[in-house]
């Protein structure tokens, strides 16, 4: 094969399956749990900031919006507001947890229906909201949702892909959460344009219509050949394996399957074991991975675009159409990712979306602080709003190819199956508590540290950049069940490592190496 396709870890196997008309079908479908987690965060954001929502349930902050003497960059600052928005990532914090032993003892599949079931409830809450008790009770219950789906669909993804074909199918989740996202801000911008109370109602709503094309995406998948392993169907598992890969010849991956669940099987406790020196490079990169994600910032565009935009001096109507725009951009881009990550490699996309990132932000922050000075009381030009809008749109471009769906790619391809779950939830929570805290402190940030937001988020960037350039060793083609022979390769994560883990003694390591 040329040189891109091949791992360079001595010692890995390669398979090179072709694609199969089942396996893209299956994970076409799988990868639908990305929607609901993406139609949330873009659809928030524009309903914070319609008037009669806001006059309806925080009438505290629609006044302060309407004052025309408010420091700019304080005009959405509420604590309340910004709760609404973050209280799904905390209970989708809490129910990443419990899915992990459902993804374990039932299957992937389970998890996913599992998901869209909550979800559905929680849109019908929200959809039909009287009083704020209604509106968080409904985003609790997308946030359970939200948890479950994200808990099993990387997984479900990477373990059904072919392994050569691994970051293309897995990044269908971050292409689903984008389509969402973008879907959402098109939806706000006509139910912006609908007098009453009637188009946030809409907005929140049509949350159900992802959650039933997970549910009945869920009822027809197939679950993957590890999971079934894993449960005791090793028959089903070697038919399902062939069927999927496309031939009959799948004896050397079924193997190196069956002797993962040999091994998961004498691991009792997945979370306690997970604290072993031997999955310290996994643990350490399930808990940075996604801490390092949501400090990029994304997250302030997905929520807040169409509030930056309004603080930047848009109209009402010019920010949700701006934010449709970053959306589709991020779209587009995140394209990018799906066609050169196995090609390429993880860590290639990884620097350069950050050094993209970086100097990005910093312009941003850079062109907000001249024009609108410390006090925020300065004016923004036309032509200076659109030069901030091009510059986030490259900031996206960098995040939709890189750390978007890198962040879920990455921590769902290093674990060995043993403490797979487990470092899956934990990718979740890390997740899901950081876009919290993110949500949470974005508009009391912006309030007070101004356009020094964007250089916080920058000094984030630069860290996680070098991070990834001295710790992260390259994943791509590397069957799943043979990860641990690429840590044993790298220069510091080896040493944690056991001979036995990777099935060759050291010397013959060194042999391979030369
Ligand atoms: C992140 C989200 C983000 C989304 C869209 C995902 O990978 O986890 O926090 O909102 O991408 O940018």
């Amino acid at each position: 094969m040329a040189g891109g396709f091949v791992s360079q870890t001595p010692g890995v196997r390669n398979y090179n399956y072709k694609l199969t008309p089942k396996v893209f079908v299956t994970c076409f479908i799988g990868a639908f749990g990305g929607l609901i987690f993406g139609y949330d965060l873009g659809i928030s954001g524009g309903v914070t900031s319609m008037e009669p929502f806001l006059e309806k349930f925080f009438p505290y902050v629609y006044k302060k919006m309407k004052s025309a003497h408010e420091n700019e960059y304080c005009r959405f600052d509420s604590q309340l507001l910004t709760l609404f928005t973050s209280s799904l990532y905390v209970a989708a914090l809490v129910s990443s947890l419990f899915a992990s032993t459902v993804t374990r003892v039932f299957g992937r599949k389970w998890s996913m229906f599992l998901g869209g079931f909550t979800f559905f409830i929680g849109s019908a809450f929200n959809g039909f909201a009287q009083n704020i008790a209604m509106l968080l009770i409904g985003r609790i219950l997308l946030g359970f949702g939200v948890g479950f789906a994200n808990q099993s669909v990387p997984v479900y993804l990477s373990e059904m892909a072919p392994p050569n074909l691994r970051g293309a199918f897995n990044n269908g989740f971050q292409v689903a959460i984008i389509f969402g996202i973008v879907v959402a801000t098109i939806i706000n911008y006509f139910t912006a344009q609908m007098k009453g109370n009637i188009g946030w109602r809409i907005s929140l709503g049509l949350a159900c219509v992802p959650s039933v094309m997970i549910m009945i995406g869920a009822l027809i998948l197939p679950d993957t050949p590890n999971s079934l392993i894993e449960r005791g169907y090793t028959e089903e598992a070697k038919q399902m394996l062939q069927s999927i890969r496309g031939t009959e010849e799948v004896e050397e991956e079924f193997q190196d399957l069956v002797d993962a669940s040999e091994e998961s099987k004498q691991v009792k406790h997945p979370w306690k074991n997970i604290l072993l020196p031997r999955y310290r490079p996994q643990l350490i990169m399930t808990c940075f991975i996604p801490f390092f994600q949501q400090l990029t910032g994304i997250n302030v565009i997905t929520f807040y675009a169409p509030v930056l935009f309004q603080t930047l001096g848009f109209g009402s109507k010019a920010s949700l159409l701006s934010a449709m725009v970053t959306g589709i951009i991020e779209l587009l881009c995140t394209f990018v990712s799906v066609f050169t990550v196995d090609r390429f490699g993880r860590r290639v996309l990884f620097l350069q979306g950050g050094i993209q990132m970086l100097v990005s932000q910093i312009a941003i922050g850079a062109m907000i602080g001249v024009k609108f000075g410390v006090a925020g009381t300065g004016d923004i030009g036309k032509s200076d709003a659109n030069l901030i809008v091009a510059l986030i749109c490259i900031y996206v471009a960098g995040f939709a190819w890189s750390w978007g769906p890198l962040g879920w790619l990455v921590p769902s391809e290093i674990s060995p199956l043993e403490i797979r779950s487990a470092a899956q939830a934990i990718n979740v929570a890390v997740n899901m508590f950081f876009t919290f805290l993110v949500a949470q402190l974005f508009l009391t940030m912006l309030c007070h540290m101004k356009f020094g937001l964007f250089f916080f988020f920058a000094v984030f960037v630069f860290i996680m950049t070098i991070f990834i350039y001295m710790m992260l060793p390259e994943t791509k083609n590397v069957p799943i069940e043979e990860m641990n022979r690429v840590w044993k390769a790298h220069w510091f994560w080896g040493r944690f490592i056991p001979d036995e883990a990777v099935g060759i003694s050291a010397a013959e390591m060194q042999q391979k190496s030369v």
